[in-house]
């Protein structure tokens, strides 16, 4: 009945002779393939509304469906999906009726461009929207310029998200991620009712980013089975809706969340949207991971480092929090270079008047009190040990205990008559303001000009309150959160240009503002403050699904959230599956823990390569069993690195309903090569160990092992 139904409805396109490239234009003009390796999306004109018809499998792409909606649902007619575009005509009608008026293929980024005009039949609003595909990571990318092509009178947009997808008809399952401190990336499923599942955020802080993957409901393998995800490229309010219509299909749309928002469109104004990134694959989350990892590593990531190993950290924050001073800095860095440290990290706590959490952010001068010689002295210092140095910074936040609040306190985001929420004692800067983006810019150009800052650790603490902007046009005060983010982007982009040697971490809280548009800008995330390696073990999982390890710095600390006292040993053997560093007071460490350290950031140094530039492969999910294996393969597939971590241990892993079995098989090795597996006797073919695995010699719970495959 069912396959019937949908045989009825397929037709084949109207004639169309389509091209070879990655978007073929059918030989009407007025109908498109995007493909990509394994996917294609697809759409034409009828009727002069544009129509998308069909986004999966690639060789389905002659069997076109008729449409599945829209390729830009907007509030007008009838609505029978979510409206990506919802506006106010000067007039005060609120429908839009769009007609197709021309296309053309552009290059964005060396890729191309299917760049699709549209117009209102009557009101001057003209829609401009793109598809950017990446054949090689299965993705494609869209977003929209919106424009007022009229003479008076302004739009008003109410809501203007990314992009759209319809799925076909099928019952899905929803996995997306959500979190607080200290728990980032906790993975949530959901099956897809009729209706809407709203994700967003309306106050900056995510703690789980926009990534989403949708997959027909009870398909369970990790690497193989259709899957369709992406990702809102945006870190301020950002918003996912799938909507389940009662006959099956599925529609997800995103991008800014326009909840207390609003934008004016002047005439001969316009606006474009933030970009959302959506990706189909056939092999299960594997295929996700594989598609978003490199996509990031290889082309989002900022160039200037983007090719290069990334340096073993030292951070001070666990060991010293805001009691730092010259000498005590001076004694950790030389402990730090010893045991093989190569970036040196001053936290919180340098700058005027921060004794505590209640004062001094805003005033970004050195505290004289704590370094009588300023920082460049000591920062040379640590050079002349052979260490490079970095500082962190929460450009966006002022205490109202500061100089810069004294003198500006119309500087923050506040309403008249309404008290400022402080959160962690401090307010946040109005960056909508050009004043306050000036005296950041200003600020940081100073620190990073007087001093041989090599990194710089950039921290958000509070989530947005009281978006108030009293001074600015009455129709403008309503954008701020998005003009906030336009400087904050234009911030880190600046300092980046005028100082490009210089490495950016992301860091909010933890990890709270973790995303591709973050990814694009920085170098690193810190994922969350929970340092804990059990915790770690589960939040790296999650990360690792969706962004590169070269990406996750990873801190070894004293932290220990579940007082199990765990060993050095385990704790780097969890920091060595991202970015290594080190937190804790090693100026009070023994001779046999800096011994470990040793050993253990040399062996780092021998792997990180593979572990950071390398395909990632989650062989086992520790949300599953009682044990957590990751694999790392190098590009040339001669090298893996096996990071295995023991929970808990029962016999042939019996822990309730899974008995999953102990054998591991392993992923991603050349099947015709022959490969030593440290730790084990023997030499074992790619083949052998991708299809009959081995046991991993390891016993007892809170162990840990990692394991080197070389091929001979
Ligand atoms: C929050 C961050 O997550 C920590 O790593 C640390 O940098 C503190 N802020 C410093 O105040």
């Amino acid at each position: 009945m069912r396959i019937f139904a949908i045989f009825l409805t397929v037709s084949l396109i109207t004639n169309a002779v389509f091209s070879q490239n990655s978007i073929q234009t059918g030989s009407d003009g007025k109908s498109w393939n995007v493909v990509t390796r394994s996917s294609v999306y697809q759409l034409r004109v009828e009727n002069d509304e544009v129509r998308m018809l069909n986004y999966g499998n690639k060789s389905l792409m002659e069997r076109v469906r008729s449409p599945l909606g829209a390729e830009i649902p907007v509030r007008g007619g009838f609505v029978n999906a979510t409206p990506q575009i919802e506006v106010v005509f000067p007039d005060g009608v609120r429908d839009i009726e769009l007609k197709y008026q021309a296309s053309e293929i552009v290059t964005t980024n060396g890729y191309q461009t299917l760049k699709i005009t549209q117009s209102d039949k009557y009101y001057p609003l003209e829609v401009i929207s793109h598809i950017t595909v990446m054949p090689e990571y299965d993705l494609i990318e869209k977003w929209v310029e919106v424009r007022n092509t009229g003479k008076k009178g302004n739009i008003k947009i109410e809501n203007l998200l990314s992009g759209s997808v319809f799925l076909p008809k099928d019952a899905y399952e929803l996995t997306h991620y959500s979190g607080v401190w200290g728990y980032e990336f906790s993975p949530q499923t959901t099956k897809l009712t009729t209706g809407i599942k709203t994700i967003q955020v309306r106050d900056f802080k995510s703690y789980g980013s926009s990534s989403f993957l949708v997959r027909p409901e009870g398909q369970s393998d990790p690497f193989s089975g259709k899957v369709w995800f992406g990702s809102v490229k945006y870190s301020g309010n950002w918003r996912l809706d799938f909507d389940k219509s009662f006959n099956g299909t599925v529609q997800i749309v995103g991008g800014l969340n326009f909840w207390d928002q609003e934008l004016y469109l002047k005439p001969g104004g316009s606006f474009t949207t933030p970009h959302i990134v959506f990706g189909y694959t056939e092999r299960g989350t594997e295929g996700v991971t594989h598609s978003l990892t490199s996509y990031i590593r290889e082309k989002l990531l900022p160039v200037s480092h983007r090719s290069e190993i990334r340096p073993v950290l030292y951070n001070s924050w666990y060991a010293t929090t805001f009691n730092v001073n010259e000498a005590h800095q001076l004694a950790l860095a030389k402990v730090a270079k010893e045991i093989g440290v190569e970036m040196f990290v001053i936290d919180d706590g340098w700058f005027k008047g921060r004794v505590n959490d209640r004062a001094g952010l805003g005033d970004w001068t050195v505290d004289t009190n704590k370094f009588p010689n300023g920082l460049q002295p000591m920062i040379e210092k640590i050079n002349a040990l052979g260490l490079n140095f970095g500082i962190w910074i929460e450009p966006e936040m002022v205490n109202p205990n500061s100089d810069l609040y004294r003198a500006f306190p119309d500087w923050v985001f506040h309403f008249p008559n309404r008290q400022r929420h402080e959160g962690r004692n401090q307010l946040i800067l109005n960056l909508a303001r050009e004043d306050v983006y000036q005296y950041l810019y200003q600020s940081f150009r100073k620190l990073l000009k007087e001093n041989n800052i090599k990194f710089i650790k950039w921290d958000m603490n509070k989530a947005m309150t009281d978006p108030g902007f009293p001074s600015a046009p009455i129709d403008e005060q309503r954008a701020v959160r998005i003009r906030y983010i336009e400087n904050l982007y234009r911030l880190v982009e600046t300092l980046r240009n005028e100082f490009p040697e210089v490495w950016f971490e992301d860091c909010s809280s933890g990890g709270g503002r973790i995303d591709m548009a973050m990814s694009s800008r920085f170098d690193f995330n810190w994922t969350s403050d929970n340092t804990d390696p059990v915790d770690r073990i589960f939040i790296q999982d999650s990360y690792l699904t969706l962004f590169p390890a070269s990406t996750m710095i990873s801190w070894i600390t004293h932290e220990d959230w579940h007082r199990q006292n765990l060993p050095l040993d385990f704790k780097f053997d969890v920091c060595m599956a991202g970015v290594l560093g080190v937190g804790y007071d090693i100026t009070k460490w023994s001779e046999s823990e800096k011994t470990i350290a040793k050993e253990k950031i040399a062996r780092y140094k021998e792997i990180r390569k593979t572990v950071q530039t390398g395909t990632p492969y989650r062989l086992v999910s520790p949300y599953e069993n009682n044990r957590s294996i990751l694999q790392f393969v190098n590009q040339e597939r001669s090298e893996s690195i096996v990071f295995v971590y023991n929970l808990a241990e029962y016999p042939n892993n019996m822990t309730g309903p899974t008995q999953r079995s102990t054998t591991v098989l392993l992923r991603g090795l050349q099947p015709e090569a022959q490969y030593t597996f440290e730790g084990l006797q023997g030499v074992y073919s790619g083949a052998y160990l991708m299809t009959t695995g081995v046991e991993i010699p390891l016993r007892g719970a809170y162990k840990s092992r990692i394991f080197k495959l070389s091929s001979m």
